[in-house]
């Protein structure tokens, strides 16, 4: 590593959903002991960490983001003792272990809002935010994540009352002004951190504290004037405070789900580098294949970020967006681009599973859609071989994505040309560049529809073309460069030939 950076700058973040990713126990669902049997799969591709979606006891409204347990394994993923050792496996790899963790609601089926639904009198009643009303009236006019007509409430026959939830009805709302509410948070962080954790993926973290008095709010549909109080940043220097303090000097990074469609107001979340150390900035991941957009999109992140000192990360795809292949009109040449671009920009970038074998979101057919949210098509589980099962032994979950056939690890990696195999490539590139992982950023002159920009650390420059266009662009870089990647493997190691072929990304060395 360079300099005394810490390692989260550096890094490459795989982004595992645990349901998809490779299952052991034949249940159709994939389990911790199938992320660490892949663990070696992982290293030869070259991420540096993981990121695990939630895999903590749950009904599964939500997939696990509905938790009722934030201290335990759900029985479909394994066990603690799996996890341990799972932890314990990706460390002597050098991979690096952050787990998703979700603050701003728990399951209705947590313990603690069982206790806090059973009276008004309950000692956690103030634990989740309830409010008085009529049966026949929210609150408000807040609508719930999901659907454009639900309110966020729910009328509780028995305690006679409203409870808040942002999202699903199964998803009550913590009540982050009650200081046992933050002790008890608190403690669930410092029990991951016991288990030998490097950080934490902070779900929705923007929407903690609410609007006081519930104001009726323009766009009643996670708009954020309802949420981004002061307050939430209060408590997110808490979490930091934690984390900083915590001992064994492993930096445990905070990555923070601020969804708030505003580089502006996201750079406010890294404080005065006192807050999150990472927060994903969604603006470049809705935006369409197009040069221009791009642009405007990363000067964006550099007038935010740099005044502050704050270090970006970089979105194509997650488990709640369509894949960025399937966004960019299926071609698979602009998702190689696109991989050029993701793993060259200025900060850390997340790479979602299955992205690196190219796929495509899956079809799924109305009778085997799951997700209250509609995002079924990006979690299609990973194929691993070319066999009818594609490596699981029993039906999963989802259909399978696109050309499962054609597009599985085993396959793709004997394939030099295989997207997996430009993913690897990128990644060492990565690796052995001061230049690319922690370098400045500058954009270069280029035609319309291209965008070119170098890369500078300590005398190391490295030069990334990306055309955005079916058009082949000649673009002039001073010098003599070579091609070090390019996105369709054309010409790697030969003298730049001052143009880029259409759909096409080159990162040149000197
Ligand atoms: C964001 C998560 O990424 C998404 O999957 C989930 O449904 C919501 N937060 C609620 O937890």
């Amino acid at each position: 590593m360079t300099g005394s950076a810490p390692w989260w700058k550096s890094a490459v973040v795989y982004q595992l959903y645990p349901r998809s990713f490779a299952d052991t126990d034949g249940d159709g669902i994939g389990d911790l002991e199938g992320i660490r049997r892949h663990l070696d799969h992982l290293q030869w591709l070259g991420v540096d960490a993981v990121w695990i979606s939630p895999f903590y006891r749950s009904p599964m409204a939500d997939f696990g983001y509905d938790v009722a347990d934030y201290c335990d394994v759900d029985p479909v993923f394994g066990t603690l003792e799996d996890f341990g050792r799972l932890v314990q496996e990706a460390h002597d790899r050098d991979l690096r272990v952050i787990v998703d963790w979700v603050p701003n609601h728990s399951s209705d089926r947590h313990p603690w809002f069982v206790e806090s639904r059973s009276a008004r009198e309950s000692p956690k009643r103030d634990w989740y935010v309830w409010v008085d009303g009529r049966p026949d009236q929210p609150p408000n006019n807040w609508k719930a994540a999901f659907s454009a007509t639900d309110p966020a409430w729910t009328w509780d026959e028995a305690t006679a009352q409203w409870y808040l939830h942002l999202f699903l009805a199964e998803q009550p709302d913590l009540n982050w002004r009650n200081p046992e509410v933050v002790a008890a948070m608190h403690d669930t962080l410092r029990f991951w951190l016991d288990e030998g954790v490097d950080g934490f993926r902070m779900d929705v973290i923007h929407a903690l504290v609410k609007q006081a008095d519930f104001p009726d709010v323009d766009d009643p549909w996670l708009s954020t004037d309802r949420l981004d109080e002061p307050a939430t940043h209060a408590l997110i220097r808490g979490f930091r405070s934690l984390l900083d303090g915590y001992p064994g000097g492993r930096e445990p990074v905070s990555v923070g789900e601020v969804f708030i469609l505003s580089t502006a107001k996201v750079a406010e979340y890294y404080g005065d580098d006192d807050e999150l150390h990472l927060a994903f900035n969604f603006p470049p991941l809705f935006a369409p294949w197009d040069a221009a957009k791009w642009r405007t999109r990363v000067d964006r992140v550099a007038e935010e970020f740099d005044p502050r000192g704050a270090w970006p990360t970089w979105v194509l795809s997650n488990h709640d967006t369509p894949r960025h292949r399937t966004r960019y009109g299926g071609s698979e040449a602009r998702a190689r681009a696109a991989a050029v671009l993701l793993l060259t920009l200025r900060g850390t970038p997340f790479v979602y599973q299955g992205e690196e074998l190219g796929l495509e979101n899956a079809e799924v057919p109305p009778e085997r859609q799951v997700d209250p949210g509609g995002r079924d098509g990006a979690r299609a589980p990973i194929p691993w071989d070319a066999s009818a099962q594609h490596g699981w032994a029993s039906d999963p979950w989802l259909p399978w994505p696109p050309e499962a056939d054609v597009r599985n690890v085993e396959r793709e990696r004997a394939d030099p040309g295989s997207v997996l195999n430009l993913y690897r490539r990128l990644l060492a590139a990565r690796r052995a560049s001061p230049a690319l992982r922690l370098g400045s950023w500058s954009p270069l002159p280029s035609p319309d529809g291209v965008l070119a920009y170098q890369r500078d650390h300590d005398g190391g420059r490295r030069v990334v073309i990306v055309n955005f266009t079916g058009k082949r662009h000649d673009v002039d870089v001073a010098g003599d460069w070579t091609v070090e990647i390019a996105s369709d493997g054309a010409g790697e190691g030969r003298r730049y030939s001052g143009a880029v072929g259409a759909d096409q990304a080159v990162v040149l060395s000197p």
